[in-house]
């Protein structure tokens, strides 16, 4: 029993608890995020007595008496100048970390009104954004510190909104504010909750399931197995292999199958009903590597299916012979491990009865993926299954695959009651597909004169206990393998196997990340070898337009590899020792996949209504469309209205995935604006257009994979990047330059902010992040990652060109969210080698300042 005041107001909080759940289920302040109840990312950060403090660690007993104040409880004032500074700053991209942000910030400024960087840094640490990079949040905290010292009104008034402008993002105020709604801060009526039981075997057949103890817990409102499941009892998003529930009499794949589903009135009588859920098992020898999966006569992690889940090969020329005859060559063995995309939102969805069939608030990459598997497993025609996508707090590829909406859907759709399922952060490492473990072996060679000749590559990669999207990430790895470079002697070929580790699937770069590394790093040694710097090395072998890549694409005119490498030559001038790498990324799904961007424009109530299914996911996908508007047909921005992705309003745009939006949902909205423009100007003035509807829909049509034709078109457009890292004298990492092509530049400071969240993102991946796994379970916790906070996060420069023109397609936008966190893992590991001579080949990177002792 305590009495807190929060906000100003006083309440009792008859039982103790932790004071997060308590401010968010009890008091409905949503601001204050649940990102892992465990300490370890700040998103629940509150000021307690004026000083910052993580709520969900906090007891409601230990706080007699105290102030608490969350985002909801700040002055007027201060909404005002927060907003406004994290707004302009290009600060806020998926959202979930930024009232955790404000409230860090807060803390700082009421004792500190002049800090310097480094204060923000350090009063930042205990919050981390996944999204960012921290560069934008730390300048706009510096700016509400000028705003709030110097007493300064706060700017209004906005830029028109045209191609090229830095406008704020259209939901960047009430995300900081903590007003944006995520599945998380659905409290319907109602509504229950629920959670899986996971297996206690990696790979165990169920021999019984014991619900009845569960069913008579007092608050338990069902238990269901697969027996329950009306529909198809496997889902998946290419490959229908993935368990609902595992069902009595069938093997387990992973850790995190479900067994059964309990749903309860309140979390702690589902935790009772969980605990007394009886499942008996035979434990089977599990599979924890692509080699034990491979071996002849090793036991299948499907039972229907070889563990080979996907071979995939890119052959162009006689590589062997070329090899053979070429001046110089190099080869090495490289590993990468699994990654996890640890966004700040767990995974959650709401599911509530709507007719005879379900609506799902869901927080993913494409209301359409979701709507099909979920309608599929319910039996139930498509548009019986409603999902409205709600804010997401971060994805990166890690959100493309069913995790909750198709256990909140069952159980909402049986129970005829709204069912809330969420991830414990715990859960949501284990669950989600993440980046592939490869290991590689890659051969490459060239001339005498440095021209790259011929490459040879194998790629081993774990998938993991399910398909997902293992398939194409394994092919994106090969044929981006020999990277962004003039030569056509290829021989790539990749395998992917299931095991009982947990799924592979898509993460941001999608497999390129893994084989770029090894690209790269070949390179380097080759570079030596010829006597050349690793800078004139590529520059000598960039592609060029009009020139035929590795994968026998011709070049066309955007392509700027050789500009991005001209706008760092200054950096290698002054500091010859910085690490260097090249990228490539598709725009698309390419390689003869059908790919649709749609968008329909409807005139309501004199504004222009824009919708499309594009999943915003932190990228800033409804600002992008905003200003495609407002570019083709000048209506002010206040007449061009937004609509989050809804199967029910929107039409289909695919998957927020591969770096499409951009291109695909863009070109659809410019067709669509067109349309509108036209009738604009016919009609003369929106009003006149009232009810009417404009539809825009793009097709990319590319060539499959093995096409005979000699230059197929694998892709509709690649982006092109060199980055560029620097260490200080201790060995650290001090700046890191990276120069990115992205066509027609829509929104500058966004793109920076995707360009530097990538890059630190990424400098994670080379240096601090793992994975590792004991029997099929991860061993590290949210906290314990290896994730970039903001004070050990280096200076980040991105440098933003093209040279597309606006009559392309999208007006010559090209996607950059993937790209940005491609080539920094080489470019740090080429730093490293020209400190201290050792060449590393595998990541995380060892013996170096971040390395764990
Ligand atoms: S939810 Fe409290 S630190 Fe993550
Ligand atoms: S904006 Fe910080 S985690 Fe997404």
């Amino acid at each position: 029993m305590a009495t807190l005041i929060v906000n100003g107001q006083s309440y009792s909080v008859d039982h103790n608890q932790k004071l997060l759940p308590f401010l968010r289920d009890v008091l409905y302040l949503t601001s204050v995020k649940n990102g892992c109840s465990e300490g370890a990312c700040g998103t629940c950060m509150v000021l307690i007595d004026g000083k910052a403090a993580k709520a969900c660690v906090q007891q409601t007993d230990k706080l007699e008496g105290k102030s608490i104040i969350t985002v909801e409880g700040l002055t007027p004032r201060e909404r005002d100048v927060y907003a406004y500074a994290f707004a302009s700053c290009g600060a806020v991209q998926c959202g979930f970390c930024t009232p955790g942000m404000v409230i860090s910030a807060k803390a700082l400024l009421d004792v500190n009104g002049s800090p310097t960087r480094a204060e923000v840094k350090e009063a930042l640490k205990n919050n981390i954004c996944r999204c960012t990079g921290y560069k934008k949040i730390e300048e706009a905290v510096l700016l509400a510190a000028e705003i709030l010292r110097d007493n300064l009104p706060v700017p209004s008034g906005e830029l028109p909104g045209l191609l090229g402008e830095s406008i704020k993002r259209i939901e960047a105020a009430e995300k900081t504010l903590g007003a944006a709604l995520y599945a998380d801060d659905l409290y319907l009526d109602g509504m229950l909750l629920g959670s899986a039981v996971r297996s206690a075997y990696p790979r165990a057949r169920v021999l019984s399931i014991d619900t009845s103890e569960a069913k008579k817990v007092p608050g338990v409102a069902a238990v269901f197995t697969a027996d329950d499941v009306p529909g198809d009892k496997k889902i998946g998003h290419l490959v229908q292999d993935y368990d609902v529930m595992i069902p009595v009499g069938a093997v387990t794949h992973f850790l995190g199958d479900a067994v059964a589903l309990v749903v309860a009135e309140s979390t702690e009588a589902l935790e009772a009903g969980k605990a007394v859920v009886k499942v008996e098992y035979e434990p089977l020898t599990p599979i924890f590597s692509a080699d034990e999966a491979r071996k002849d006569g090793a036991e299948r992690v499907h039972a229907e299916r070889d563990n080979l889940l996907s071979y995939q090969f890119v052959k162009r020329g006689d590589a062997d012979t070329v090899i053979r005859q070429s001046a110089h060559v190099v080869t090495n063995h490289y590993s990468v491990p699994f990654t996890e995309h640890a966004f700040l939102e767990p995974e959650c969805a709401v599911a509530q009865p709507e007719g005879d069939g379900v609506r799902i608030f869901s927080g993913d990459q494409g209301v359409y993926q979701t709507q099909k598997e979920c309608a599929h497993m319910l039996g139930l025609p498509l548009e019986k299954v409603r999902v409205s996508a709600m804010m997401v707090g971060g994805g990166f590829g890690g959100k493309e695959d069913m995790s909750v909406q198709h256990h909140a859907s069952l159980a909402a759709f049986l129970l005829k009651r709204p069912v809330k399922v969420k991830f414990s952060r715990a859960e949501s490492i284990l669950i989600h597909p993440k980046r592939h473990a490869m290991e590689m072996e890659f051969t490459t060679a060239c001339d005498e004169t440095g021209r790259l000749t011929a490459m040879r590559a194998r790629l081993i990669a774990d998938s993991g206990a399910y398909a997902s999207l293992g398939g194409p990430v394994l092919q994106r790895a090969c044929t981006h393998a020999a990277g962004p470079y003039n030569y056509q002697n290829i021989d790539i070929e990749g395998y992917a196997y299931y095991t009982n580790n947990p799924p592979g699937g898509a993460f941001r770069g999608f497999g390129v990340p893994q084989s770029c590394f090894a690209t790269e790093c070949n390179l380097n040694q080759l570079a030596e070898l010829v006597g050349l710097t690793p800078f004139e090395f590529r520059m000598l072998n960039a592609i060029r337009p009009g020139q035929v890549l590795p994968n026998g694409q011709i070049a066309d005119e955007t392509t700027a590899l050789v500009e991005t490498l001209e706008a760092v030559r200054p950096i290698l001038e002054r500091n010859p020792k910085a690490g260097i790498a090249c990228a490539m990324k598709n725009s698309g799904l390419g390689v003869g996949v059908p790919d649709f961007g749609r968008c329909r424009i409807e005139v309501l109530d004199g504004k222009a209504h824009l919708h499309s299914s594009a999943a915003c996911i932190g990228q800033g996908m409804g600002t992008v469309q905003t200003q495609f508007v407002k570019e083709i047909t000048g209506l002010p921005l206040e007449q061009i209205v937004y609509h989050a992705p809804d199967t029910a309003l929107a039409p289909n745009s695919g998957n927020t995935t591969a770096s499409r939006q951009t291109l695909f949902t863009g070109e659809a909205t410019v067709r669509a604006a067109k349309l509108l423009k036209a009738a604009l100007e016919q009609a003369g003035g929106l009003e006149a257009l009232e009810g009417q509807s404009f539809y825009g829909e793009y097709e990319g049509k590319t060539d499959a994979m093995g096409s005979d034709k000699p230059n197929p078109v694998s892709h509709i457009a690649y982006g092109y990047a060199t980055q560029v890292v620097e260490l200080d004298d201790e060995g650290k990492i001090c700046r890191v330059t990276a120069a990115h092509d992205v066509g027609t530049a829509v929104n500058p400071i966004a793109l920076e902010g995707q360009i530097e969240g990538g890059v630190v993102m990424s400098l994670g991946y080379a240096l601090t992040e793992d994975f590792p796994l004991d029997n099929g379970r991860p061993t590290r916790k949210f906290g314990t990652l290896g994730l970039f906070k903001s004070s050990n996060t280096p200076e980040v420069v991105s440098i933003v060109l093209g040279k597309s023109s606006k009559d392309g397609l999208a007006c010559g936008a090209k996607g950059v969210g993937e790209i940005c966190s491609i080539p920094t893992a080489p470019a740090v590991q080429l730093a490293y080698y020209n400190r201290d001579g050792i060449f590393r080949t595998k990541l995380p990177l060892s013996d170096t300042p971040y390395s764990k002792k």
